[in-house]
């Protein structure tokens, strides 16, 4: 493996993601209104071709099923039950979209219950290139997902997130790498979207402080980390490759690209605020004071999502097993660590709602 191959990889396997993502549901419920009111004011395609929802960056769909369900309800009152609706879930490749499937079918949640005429697909194939064809795409979704670089650009020598090193060289390969995939992802959808289509983005982003957030969570795992290296458990040349290619915008880098005249490829932002999502794991440790508890459950929320890419940084050759006593070390490291000082979790998060112009 070769430092600059490092990639996101998708979120922990086998409906793992779906189990432990519960901070995600909580953060993104705030942009669900944003999403039915994108749904009021969306331009319908005209004759009787079925609406387009896409969810950009599903995984395995136990998230997506509320927000979905609020845009599918919206259309419907506008027009009425007969209207056919498709909704795409795109995720990386490696997603586990078996999960997805299973989830849509028997969640009594999904959206696919009491709700006749509605048509889930699925892509495989990174957002940052258009994933479905041009000018279909009614509404677009996308939670907590284009934090997710489309590669990590050079090694981080004192972190494993961006946002805490001190090191310039990697910040600022960091910060172009985010502006770019930020443009290549708005360039996609703008291709995708129909006229008067609209997107709703829910993102990681940083305060007006510029702070990302995390910081207990980012410390523990980094010390948990730098231990394993000590104890031989895995090499420095390993660690040193183990960057996790999430960053946090601020909101003058998500509006950037619209800076010149308001527009950036015909799309254009109608809202877009920052807000902090709800530490539920901190509220529910006030109710319970069970530390070891508070621990495991952000621990839980690291392991869901960027384990999986952590590991991949790994020597390949034989497993022999490392890489699963790699996942289940740091977990339980990481947690303990946690559990010493629980501390409430900033959780910077941006909403936005962007329009495709009308013709
Ligand atoms: C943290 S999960 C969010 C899942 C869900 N939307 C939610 O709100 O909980 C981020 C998802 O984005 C996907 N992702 C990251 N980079 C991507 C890319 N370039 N193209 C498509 N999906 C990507 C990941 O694979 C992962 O499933």
């Amino acid at each position: 493996m070769t430092e600059a191959s490092v990639t996101p990889t998708a979120m922990e396997s086998h409906g793992g993601y779906n189990l432990r993502s519960q901070v995600q549901a909580a953060g993104l419920t705030p942009a669900v209104p944003m999403l039915e009111r994108a749904a009021s004011l969306a331009a319908l395609p005209t004759g009787p071709q079925s609406l387009v929802i896409v969810d950009y960056g599903s995984s395995q769909g136990h998230n997506s099923l509320l927000p979905m369900a609020a845009a599918i309800d919206v259309f419907r009152g506008r027009c009425g039950p007969d209207r056919e609706i498709s909704v795409v879930h795109t995720d990386l490749p490696d997603n586990d979209f078996a999960a997805l499937f299973h989830t849509l079918l028997n969640d009594p949640d999904s959206y696919l219950k009491s709700r006749a005429g509605i048509f889930p697909f699925a892509v495989g194939r990174s957002f940052y290139e258009q994933v479905v064809p041009s000018g279909t795409v009614t509404l677009g979704w996308s939670s907590w997902a284009v934090q997710w670089l489309s590669k990590a650009p050079e090694p981080i020598p004192d972190q494993v997130q961006i946002s805490y090193s001190r090191d310039e060289e990697a910040r600022s390969a960091y910060a172009s790498q985010a502006k770019e995939d930020w443009e290549n992802f708005l360039r996609a959808r703008a291709q995708e979207l129909h006229a008067g289509g609209k997107l709703v983005v829910l993102t990681m982003a940083v305060d007006e402080h510029g702070d990302f957030g995390y910081k207990p969570l980012v410390e523990a795992l980094y010390a948990a980390l730098l231990q394993m290296v000590e104890e031989g458990f895995i090499r420095s040349e390993e660690l040193h490759r183990m960057a996790i290619p999430t960053v946090g915008r601020s909101k003058e880098d998500l509006l950037a690209p619209f800076k010149t005249d308001g527009k950036f490829d015909g799309l254009q932002v109608e809202e877009a605020e920052i807000f902090y999502g709800e530490d539920h794991i901190w509220a529910e440790y006030e109710q319970h004071g069970d530390a070891r508890a508070f621990g495991m459950k952000w621990s839980a929320f690291s392991r869901a999502s960027v384990f999986p890419t952590m590991a991949e940084a790994l020597d390949p050759g034989k497993d022999n097993g490392r890489l699963a006593r790699f996942i289940e070390r740091l977990d339980s490291d990481n947690a303990a660590r946690l559990a010493q000082k629980p501390e409430p979790m900033l959780i910077p998060l941006c909403r936005m709602l962007i329009s495709k112009e009308s013709e």
